[in-house]
């Protein structure tokens, strides 16, 4: 292994999600292992600007891997966009002896380390960490397993509310443009129907659903919405909608927010951020740059930066095909 790197900066940047921390953790301690220095770059790339750095041995990671969000905090900074931001940044890496960088965060956050790194030829090795999973050459980011299952505990304890009361509950859960959270949450906790972003259904066969799952005997549904969902209207929306045309159902919204984004990693999250910060470190050890690690096929592999930025991350379309046989 070439020790070329001698100094690894690590940030987490965007949407902060569960599993950030176990990653940081693994990230310092890899650096620990093979004898090089680390720094943690406090509030994402508008720290790197500021300066914003602490020297991070195996010790300061103690007992975070257990923790949701991100001690070393995150931020969209907007003065990044900006080539003065970025040469700021770039001198303070310099002048700190940081000479790789390992990004934490998601597509908005990989789009700054690619620009970064055309214009300064700087080694940055990404680690996908967005509850939305929407990030290409991945089939699972940090936080989405433990947003799954987050999701799903309160579906099931809606549920309780809606067979009690015979209601129709709307719930909208978080995926401003992917549907993945909406459709694996949706299947899980048993939703009558699942809108997303990647496909219109179409407020017809939603009406026409929601009638033949009364005509069939049940008296209560669920129904789940992705924030970004394609037939446009948000779930109040889509309320007084199925009001309007079905009075006989008595719905409710419940829009479960950033409570998704919070909480303990789970055991997936941990092993895959663990996975992720040493294939990163040793990445960089290896003199490459300009990828992104991700799990395929549960293996550790590295795509290019760029194809993660640009390629789109896909539902499994087949899902849609399952939700709907074991929904009736
Ligand atoms: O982390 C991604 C995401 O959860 C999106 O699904 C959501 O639209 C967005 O973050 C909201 O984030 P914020 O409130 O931090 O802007």
């Amino acid at each position: 292994m070439s020790t070329k790197v001698k100094k690894i900066g690590v940030l987490t940047s965007g949407g902060d999600a569960p599993g950030m921390n176990a990653a940081i953790r693994a990230v310092v301690r890899t650096c620990a292992f093979h004898n090089i220095e680390c720094a943690g770059i406090y509030r994402g790339y508008q720290g790197m600007i500021e300066g914003d750095f602490k020297e991070m041995g195996a010790r300061s990671v103690n007992n975070i891997i257990n923790k949701g969000g991100t001690i070393l905090k995150s931020a969209r900074s907007m003065e990044f966009m900006t080539p003065e931001g970025r040469k700021k940044a770039h001198e303070n890496l310099v002048k700190n002896g940081i000479d790789g960088l390992v990004v934490i965060g998601g597509n908005g956050s990989f789009s700054g380390a690619l620009l970064f790194n055309q214009e300064f030829n700087f080694p940055v090795i990404g680690i996908p960490g967005t509850i939305d999973n929407d990030i290409y050459g991945t089939s699972h980011t940090l936080g989405y397993d433990t947003a799954l299952n987050t999701v799903v505990e309160v579906i099931d304890k809606i549920r309780d509310t809606a067979s009690s009361h015979n209601r129709l509950f709307f719930i909208e859960v978080m995926g401003r443009d992917a549907g993945h959270i909406a459709l694996n949450a949706g299947i899980g906790a048993g939703a009558e129907e699942i809108l997303i972003p990647e496909e219109d259904m179409g407020l017809d066969r939603l009406l026409d659903s929601l009638r033949k799952s009364k005509a069939s005997g049940k008296s209560s549904s669920i129904v789940v919405i992705a924030e970004g969902d394609k037939i446009g209207k948000n779930a109040f929306e889509l309320k007084d909608y199925v009001e309007e045309n079905m009075p006989e159902y008595d719905v409710r919204v419940s829009i479960l927010g950033h409570m998704q984004r919070g909480g303990s990693p789970s055991c997936f999250d941990r092993v895959l951020a663990s996975r992720l910060g040493v294939k990163a470190v040793e990445s960089l050890l290896d003199g490459k740059s300009n990828y992104m690690a991700g799990l395929l096929k549960d293996e550790i592999v590295l795509t290019p930066l760029e194809q993660a930025v640009k390629g789109k991350s896909q539902v499994d379309k087949e899902l849609i095909r399952v939700s709907d046989i074991v929904s009736i």
